[in-house]
Parts: structure tokens; sequence; C-alpha cells
């Protein structure tokens, strides 16, 4: 711990990076330590890759960084796909979670048709180019509101996902193809849990997430209006006052 804060884990979405949490990090910073690392392969990660890289990886590799810093525990925040790496560090090694916040996710696996998707985006991404991928993503990830008024956010997020390298969005969709269900693991979640998502989000519709709150002992819902899948980003000052009060509640 530092200074007696707790310890954020951000986990970022598909295909983005670090700076998706723009909108977090200094916004939080008060109220905890936080850490916003790339995942494997993603913006400054240039670690090597596997053909598909396992949310259970990924929640290796995140757990080797909190051994090089020696932190002990911390408050794991997953959105989307960092949702199913922070389920997946939870399995792993709950001693480590002090608390989970689940951000536009669900706990399901993919179907076959899913699956099918997976695959197409992967080699879309060497054949098409992640320009291509970015401009028909965006019009899920954010809100109508965000894309029209914040024009700058808009091509900022779309920029983020053009950069990104082909190889690491090919292993994060091979990886996430091939994600275990999560679902019997829900009701023997022992930490504090705040499900959060946008009232827009058609990636992961409200269900989805009022189901992860059904199933969860004691945990909460908090649904942004006028948010779609980057809730984070579309709904910032309600996505943080959120995870201020989760902070406080578990400290
Ligand atoms: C994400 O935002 O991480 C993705 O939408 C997750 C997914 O494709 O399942």
């Amino acid at each position: 711990m530092h200074n007696n804060k707790q310890t954020l884990l951000l986990i970022h979405g598909f295909p983005l990076d670090r700076r998706s949490w723009n909108g977090q990090l200094d916004a939080l910073k008060e109220q905890a330590h936080v850490l916003a690392p790339d995942l494997r392969g993603f913006g400054n990660d240039h670690r090597a890759l596997p053909e598909a890289m396992s949310m259970d990886a990924y929640a290796q590799d995140l757990k080797d960084l909190l051994d090089e810093q020696h932190i002990e525990r911390v408050v794991l925040c997953g959105l989307s796909m960092g949702g199913y790496i922070a389920l997946a560090f939870l399995a792993a090694w709950p001693e480590r979670v002090a608390g989970l916040v689940l951000a536009n996710t669900r706990a399901n696996a993919d179907d076959e048709e899913g699956r099918k998707g997976r695959e197409e985006t992967a080699l879309n991404a060497f054949d098409k180019g992640m320009v291509v991928i970015a401009r028909g993503m965006l019009p899920k990830l954010l809100a109508e509101h965000t894309r029209n008024a914040l024009p700058e956010i808009t091509e900022h997020m779309g920029s983020i996902i053009a950069e990104q390298r082909p190889e690491a969005v090919a292993a994060a969709a091979r990886g996430m193809a091939k994600r275990p269900d999560r679902i019997p693991m829900l009701p023997s979640i022992a930490v504090p849990t705040l499900i959060i998502t946008g009232s827009d989000d058609v990636l992961m519709p409200l269900p989805t997430s009022q189901a992860m709150a059904n199933a969860i002992p004691g945990s909460a819902l908090v649904v942004l209006p006028e948010a779609a899948h980057l809730s984070n980003v579309d709904a910032p000052e309600g996505f943080n006052a959120a995870i201020r009060a989760f902070l406080k509640g578990i400290a």
C-alpha cells in the first residue's frame, strides 16, 4: 500500500491501451494509488506475443507487475476485456484482491458465432488494418452524445485503436475466444464488488450486468445514463464518483 491508499489497478479493454483511462488517472489519484498498465502487446508494451493471449496469461502479467512493485493487494477494475482478465486474476489469486470493479463486461464465454467473429477480427487486423477496425468499432464504443459533442475525445479513442499492433489485437481476439465461462464462479465471489455499465452499451446490454449483479453476493450495480461501452469515457464524472464511493466503502 502507498501512503495507506488502496492500489487501484485499471485493466483496459480491447483494442485499447492505458490511455483509455486518461479520464481516471488524475481524477482518482487522491483516493488511490492508480496503476494502469498497457496489456501485453498494446500501447507501449513490446513484449513477445503468443498467437493467442489467454485471459489467464494477461492476469499472470498483472500479477508479475504487482510482485515486482511489492504490492500485496489491489482493487481490480477491468473494463470489458479488462473485466474478463479481472475475473481470471480473481480466480487465480483471490487473496491479492481487496475489491473488484467490473465495468461494461460479462462473465459468460463466447458462443460458436462469437468465436468465428474473433477469428475474423484477428485476420482483419492484419489484412484490413487497424484504421478500418477503428472506424467500424467507434460507433459501438462511444455514446452518440460523445461522438457528436466531443470530437477530440472521439478522435483520440479512434487513434488509440488505429495505433495498436495487429499482432496484439489478433492475440487478444483469439485469447478472448478461448476464455472460459466464469458464470459458475460468480456466487462464490467473496470480495466487495461493484458493477458499472452504461445504459446505452450495445455490446454488453444491461441484462448482462444485472445478471452478474444478481449472481455476485452483496454486489452493487451502477448504470450510467447516456453512456455506451466505454462508460469511463462517456461518463467520466459518474464513473469516477462510483469508484470513489466504492473505495471509501472498502477502506
Ligand atoms: C472490449 O471492449 O474489451 C471488447 O468489446 C470485449 C469483447 O469484444 O468481448
